[in-house]
């Protein structure tokens, strides 16, 4: 009996202590594609902490490195090997010197490619799905006893579970905007696109599983959220009413958290624009006036290829009762050039149509044939000299529009959320309701605060302003500023 009790007592301590004092340990996280992977990413260290991982920005202090990857294009895949032969010789000088380095690839890729990825790069000791990661310590235990770990289950709901479990822990200091997945995965199959068979069929969370993240995220500071999900207007959650609530209704809700000022969501699909959504942007100051809805061709017979499952009528008359309820917002877009059967006719229908629309941003991208889609089997696929000039054509007329839309904001006042400090000593940059960054010459004790700013000169990218409260922007020529691309490849 005493034994017994002894025994418990000793393990409750080593339990204790094992809480108190994990193994000091550095983890290096590199981050690819979109902001989905970003909240991976960031919800992956709230994994680690308790398992006594800090983050490292230096490779060579790593003890644990995570290639969060993404499959989208062929460049996006390819720079992973890359990557990991940089990784090899860094690993190799670390066990000179007897330290270890494990290294995990997760994200689309691992999803796409499972075992393949430590066949072609042995030093891999872990692949794993991007619905694994709430599994990461039991993972990391496999590989520490030398097995070859590959993990590409799909269960989306028991990582939500889990992550938001690590969600609801003690409130942490949190950046002053930030990512909030509502939605994973699509069920809508566009032919070109790999991302129903990396994350899965769509699986939205509950009203109250968000809501009570939103609140945490607010009490640690977050001013603004962004609901991401890869089809995140087609999100429709069960709610404590017992209805199913779509997006338009869940923005309303969280636009009553206290000291959560400013709302975004990405990306949306324009055939889940629902009125309820289109009158959230009439109706809630919190929601910003930025709308980023991909459109990818302004070809009826492309569209179709495409299997998007609308016209380009149908786009037009969506934008038309977008930008009546809400007039000034930023139009923001993706675009593919050069898809399968893709004539020149076919691509002056695009540019027509951006013509008309004109869009405040765009990402625009050369197809990539996909293993395993539809698109990558189609006959007449389009030359690569044939895709670049278009690319090259498409993207002059988005910067002249990105230009002229920036302009009409010189001399404004508007709303600016301080995100961070920058480039230049004394500078803040915070974003626009717009989405542009703002750098202005401002005390760092702003950062998190939201200012009225005037607009007093445009950059390529960003606008530069000055605290209307009197504070004088040194702007010069420091048109050096912050280029915030959603994706890196
Ligand atoms: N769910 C979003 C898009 C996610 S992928 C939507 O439906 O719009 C992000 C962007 O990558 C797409 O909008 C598309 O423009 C681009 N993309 C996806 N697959 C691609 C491919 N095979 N080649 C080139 N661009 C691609
Ligand atoms: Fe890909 Fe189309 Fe789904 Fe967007 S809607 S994620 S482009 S399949
Ligand atoms: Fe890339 Fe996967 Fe996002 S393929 S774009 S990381 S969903």
């Amino acid at each position: 009996m005493t034994d017994r009790l002894d025994i418990e007592v000793a393990d409750a301590a080593g339990a204790a202590n094992a809480k108190a004092d994990p193994p000091k340990r550095k983890v290096f996280t590199r981050t690819y594609g979109c902001q989905m992977n970003v909240y991976d990413s960031e919800r992956m260290n709230d994994v680690l902490a308790p398992q006594g991982y800090s983050v490292t920005e230096d490779l060579a202090d790593a003890d644990l490195v995570i290639l969060n990857t993404c499959h989208i294009r062929e460049k996006a895949a390819e720079k992973v090997y890359s990557e990991l032969g940089r990784i090899r010789k860094v690993k190799e000088e670390r066990a000179l010197a007897g330290k270890d380095m494990m290294v995990g690839v997760a994200g689309c890729v691992a999803q796409a490619e499972g075992e393949e990825i430590s066949r072609r790069a042995p030093i891999v000791d872990m692949v794993f799905g991007p619905q694994s990661y709430h599994r990461l310590p039991k993972l990391l235990e496999e590989a520490a006893s030398g097995k070859k770990v590959v993990e590409t289950e799909f269960d989306i709901d028991a990582k939500f579970e889990h992550l938001s479990e690590r969600a609801a822990r003690p409130v942490q200091k949190r950046p002053p905007a930030a990512f909030l997945t509502v939605q994973e995965g699509c069920d809508k199959f566009c032919t070109f696109c790999v991302v129903p068979y990396t994350r899965g069929a769509e699986v939205s969370r509950s009203v109250a599983q968000i809501v009570a993240e939103a609140e945490q995220m607010a009490a640690g500071g977050v001013r603004e959220i962004t609901l991401l999900g890869q089809n995140v207007n087609g999100w429709h959650g069960e709610a404590p009413d017992g209805k199913t609530w779509g997006l338009g209704r869940l923005l309303r809700r969280l636009s009553e958290i206290d000291g959560l000022d400013r709302l975004r969501y990405t990306t949306s699909h324009p055939r889940d624009m629902d009125d309820e959504l289109i009158d959230a942007h009439r109706d809630l100051k919190t929601l910003m006036p930025y709308l980023h809805l991909p459109v990818q061709s302004g070809s009826d017979k492309i569209l179709a290829a495409m299997n998007r499952k609308h016209t380009r009528d149908e786009y037009f008359r969506l934008i038309d009762r977008i930008r009546e309820a809400s007039p000034d917002i930023a139009m923001s877009c993706d675009f593919i050039v050069g898809f399968p059967g893709e004539t020149d006719q076919d691509f002056e229908d695009t540019m027509d149509l951006i013509r008309r629309v004109e869009y405040g941003s765009a990402f625009s991208f050369k197809y990539s044939q996909r293993p395993g889609t539809p698109g990558a089997t189609m006959a007449d696929q389009v030359p690569e000299e044939v895709k670049g000039a278009r690319l090259a054509e498409l993207q002059a007329l988005v910067a002249s529009q990105q230009t002229a839309f920036n302009a009409s904001r010189l001399g404004m006042t508007c709303d600016v959320l301080f995100e961070r400090k920058g480039r230049n000593p004394g500078q803040l940059v915070g974003k626009s309701p717009w989405l542009q960054p703002v750098p202005v010459d401002a005390p760092e004790a702003l950062i998190g605060t939201i200012q009225a700013v005037e607009i007093v000169e445009i950059g390529s990218n960003s606008l530069f302003g000055r605290l209307v409260a009197g504070h004088h922007a040194s702007n010069g020529s420091s048109h050096d500023a912050i280029k915030e691309a959603a994706f890196d490849a």
